[in-house]
């Protein structure tokens, strides 16, 4: 997909890597939908956006990643401002506090448990928002997700486990869905980053990395690779994985080494997508 011209809506856009990113895409000619839960960054990002550039390349959207209504609204406010949305990057993320005893877990908002709720669940409301947004606007051509998971969304964690299924969760949804991308005209991605320069490291896990010399990688390999996923349009249940050694690509998306299994469970797969998608086409009169 080519970026000059294209509308993007990026999550968690207002620090770190969403800004960096969002920066990126309107410095290559494309539009931006900044959706983040802090007001004062976020705004302030896309003023000063569109006043580099000169014109309206950057709204922002105060949401919640975690409430459908207020994430299906910042959709409604990119198709608003720019007339179309080309890609969709789920990549607001929260770190878990690791501790491993349950001091705030029955503090509904402040829970361990919004680690799941932001890191995956929320990319899973997003994705399908973007689904549905692509389905009704086939004029657009195909749409690409792209989602922010971790180095610990293919490796487990002792430090952070909700963290860690959240994140593998991420690249199970990311591999499911690009297996429909022919009926649903989307492409799915996945990042896998290692600890990247960024304020999500601030506090003790700073610390604790630099206690123990292990290496904190800038931004700069990680916005290239988003780069990458929204170009390359071979990329589809890719996990682009960008550690201190460089950025891979895993293509396959198989979990087991059995050949027999993966053959069975692809060819059951593709035969019950194609079956449930007539249906649902009949449904909808799609
Ligand atoms: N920094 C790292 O080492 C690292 C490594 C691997 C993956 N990641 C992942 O990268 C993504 C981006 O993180 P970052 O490092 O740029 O961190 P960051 O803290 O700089 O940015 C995260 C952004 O998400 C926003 N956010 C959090 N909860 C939200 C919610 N409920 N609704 C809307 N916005 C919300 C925050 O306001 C913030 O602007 C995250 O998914 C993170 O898990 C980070």
């Amino acid at each position: 997909m080519k970026i000059e011209g294209s509308v993007a809506i990026i999550t968690g856009a207002a620090s770190g890597m969403g800004k960096t990113l969002a920066e990126k895409l309107v410095s290559l000619g494309g539009k931006v939908l900044i959706a983040d839960r802090d007001v004062s960054q976020g705004s302030a990002l896309a003023e000063a956006l569109n006043k580099e550039i000169g014109s309206n390349v950057a709204v922002f959207h105060e949401t919640d990643v975690t409430k459908w209504k207020t994430l299906e609204a910042a959709f409604e406010k990119a198709k608003d401002a720019f007339g179309k949305i080309n890609i969709v990057v789920n990549n607001a993320g929260i770190t878990e506090s690791s501790s491993w005893f349950n001091d705030n877990d029955a503090g509904e908002e402040s829970c361990e448990y919004m680690t799941l709720n932001i890191n995956l669940v929320a990319v899973a409301k997003g994705t399908r928002l973007a689904l549905k947004y692509f389905a009704q606007n086939p004029q657009v051509g195909e749409g690409v997700v792209i989602s922010t998971s971790s180095l610990y969304g293919l490796y487990n964690s002792g430090i952070v486990p909700l963290y860690a299924a959240a994140k593998a969760g991420v690249v199970s949804l990311v591999r499911s869905h690009s297996l429909a991308r022919k009926e649903t005209n989307t492409r799915h991605v996945a990042l896998c980053p290692w600890f990247i320069d960024t304020p999500l490291l601030e506090g003790t896990f700073r610390e604790a990395l630099t206690a123990s010399s292990i290496p904190v990688i800038p931004q700069e390999p990680v916005i290239d690779a988003f780069i990458q996923a929204i170009e390359d349009d071979t990329l589809n249940g890719a996990v682009l994985t960008v550690f201190p050694g460089g950025t891979e690509i895993i293509r396959e998306n198989i979990y087991s080494g059995n050949a027999d299994q993966l053959k069975m469970v692809r060819a059951m797969e593709t035969s019950i997508i194609e079956h449930q998608y007539a249906l649902a086409k009949e449904a909808r009169k799609l």
